[in-house]
Formats: C-alpha cells, structure tokens, sequence
C-alpha cells in the first residue's frame, strides 16, 4: 500500500543553479495541478531546522521561468548531517502537515535526503541543480547549459584580445570535482588544452608545443581549466608554464561565480520544467526515495542514494576529439 501525499516541501539546496526557480514553478503548479498543498522552504534544510516554511500558491511562481538565482534561496547546512539537526527538521514539517518532498540540488544535498528519509519515513524525490553536471543517472543537470554558454560568451571575448596579442591564455572555469564545464566550453571555444579533474595532464607536451610555437614566434594558445584540476586551478599551472616558458605573456582569467548566475537557457528551462513535473508525479505514484534523471531524452528514475557524484563520465572520445581538433 502506498501513502498518498496531500502536503509536499519543495526546497533548493547547495549551489545555486540557473533554472533552479523553472523547477520550484514545476514542483508547485504541478502540485496544484494534482490539488496539493506545496509548500516552500527557504534556504535548503536550514529552513526546515528553522521552520522557515511557507505555502505556495500559483502565483508564487509567476514571473520567475527567467530568473537566475532561487526564490527559495539555497544553503549548505551543516546542522542536517547530525541526527538532532535532522530530528528538528522532521518535527517541522510535522507541525505543518508535509508528507513529501521535492529537493532541487545536488550529489551532497541528495546524501543528506537519503539519511533523512531512512530515518523518518519522508519520501523525497531528487532533482539535479548543479552547474557541474556530475550526478550519475542524468545527461543534464539543471544550470549546466547556461553555465557552459556563459563561459563561453567570456572567452570568445578573451579570445580576440589573446589573438591581437599573440599570447598564452589560461581561463578557469568551476568545477572543484568536475571538469564539465572546462571540457564542453573549451571544445565550444576551440581551446588548445583542456585540464579537468578527471584526467591527469601530459604537462611536459603542452609545453614543448608552447616551446615549438615560441620558437615560430607564434605564441598564441587557449588553455581552459577546471578549478579543481591536478594542478590546483589556472594560477598554479600559470607558475609551471612559467618556469618553462619565461619570456612568454602568459594570462590568467578566472571567471568563477559568473558562471552560476544569469537567465536560464532554453535548454535550462525545459529540463527543469520537465524534471519538476515528474518529481510530482513520482510523489503521487507513491514513490519514494527516487532521482528523477534524464537519459537519452527519456526520464530515468534511480534510487537516490545511486544518484552519486559521476566522476566516470567523460569518455576517451572527447579527449580525443579535443587532441585532434587543437591540432
Ligand atoms: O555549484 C557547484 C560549484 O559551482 C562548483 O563548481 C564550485 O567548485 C563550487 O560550487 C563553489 O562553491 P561556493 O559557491 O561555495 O564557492
């Protein structure tokens, strides 16, 4: 027998994600849709501690499909990874009738669910908002898109300064565990070197080409890095390139939290949208404990404790490609 739901939380938790909002409109008029009462909760599980909760109605939601940022505003609260913290949170939404919730966030907010729901019997439903793309179980993560295309916007620009000059370019981009957003910008951007956490980096041949460039005095090349790559980001591998390289004008631009704000793509709003409505409709099937994904355009529901970091997902056929292509 499954328990039907009447009064459902939707929270946003982690970083922020542009098209985060997309989704809380999803969760709530679709909620409505079905004559539920939503209810929303602000700042991620620290609004739960702090009863910080308040009901949805469809206008809650009007005007926001654009907005980057979150209406529910997003936290990491550490508060939620201790047993009292938790307890807190359930005694709240308790008091306030909620039987089912919907967290918009990522690999850590869904392990912090997992804990909760096993303790409390609270079915929750997991939707991925990360700029990082990095959750097993879906092709797209929410605000991934628009992070990509507003990287790249950045280093179009970066690049027709680096050209006039003819000089070395190094840009980071985020992704502390995750190399994403450096791998889909730079091939966007027609990068020379692309260094992401997933993969260790053949320094020695990027600078015997930089070295054979400076000798045909053409010394002019775009490396995109991720934040979290071996070196430790853009500065460190500036030093190293540096050191091997001490006559050339190298560069460093580091374009962090641009990243995670701005209007949503189209792309962004769609796979919100689509991913709240169904995170609704798994609440109203009885579900419990699922990640709402998408695979190869179909949606993908996984346990949520599956819905883990994905640190195997970029294949050797883009690091070939980008070889190729930069050559
Ligand atoms: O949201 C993911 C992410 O942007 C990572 O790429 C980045 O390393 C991290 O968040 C930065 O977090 P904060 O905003 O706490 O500095």
């Amino acid at each position: 027998m499954t328990k039907k739901v009447s009064r459902i939380g939707v929270l946003t938790s982690g970083g922020d994600a542009p098209g985060m909002n997309a989704a809380i409109r999803a969760v709530v008029r679709t909620g409505l849709y079905h004559g539920l009462e939503v209810f929303g909760i602000m700042r991620g599980y620290q609004g739960m501690i702090e009863e910080d909760i308040f009901k949805m109605e469809g206008r809650s939601v009007a005007n926001i499909i654009q907005r980057g940022g979150t209406i529910l505003k997003t936290a990491r609260c550490k508060e939620f990874y201790e047993a009292p913290g938790r307890k807190k949170a359930y005694d709240n939404l308790k008091k306030q009738g909620i039987d089912g919730l919907v967290i918009i966030g990522g690999d850590g907010s869904f392990r912090g669910a997992v804990k909760f729901s096993k303790e409390f019997d609270m079915p929750c439903i997991g939707i991925a908002g990360t700029i990082d793309k990095d959750i097993h179980g879906s092709d797209y993560t929410i605000g991934f898109d628009t992070a990509v295309n507003t990287a790249i916007e950045a280093i179009d620009k970066i690049r027709d300064t680096m050209d006039a000059h003819d000089r070395i370019f190094i840009i980071e981009v985020m992704g502390r565990d995750a190399g994403y957003i450096a791998l889909h910008s730079g091939i966007a951007t027609g990068a020379e070197n692309i260094l992401i956490p997933e993969r260790k980096t053949n320094i020695k041949d990027i600078i015997e080409s930089l070295q054979e460039k400076e000798k045909r005095k053409k010394l002019v090349n775009l490396i995109v890095v991720a934040e979290g790559d071996e070196f430790g980001g853009a500065n460190e591998v500036q030093k190293v390139l540096k050191e091997n390289l001490p006559n050339a004008e190298i560069r460093v631009a580091i374009l962090g939290h641009i990243q995670r704000g701005g209007s949503p793509t189209g792309i962004d709003r769609l796979i919100a949208s689509r991913m709240g409505y169904h995170a609704v409709e798994c609440l109203m099937e009885g579900k419990h404990n699922v990640f709402v994904g998408i695979l190869n355009n179909k949606m993908h529901y996984i346990p949520l404790e599956k819905a883990v970091k994905n640190k195997g997902g970029i294949s050797e056929e883009w690091m070939k490609i980008v070889k190729i292509l930069a050559s």
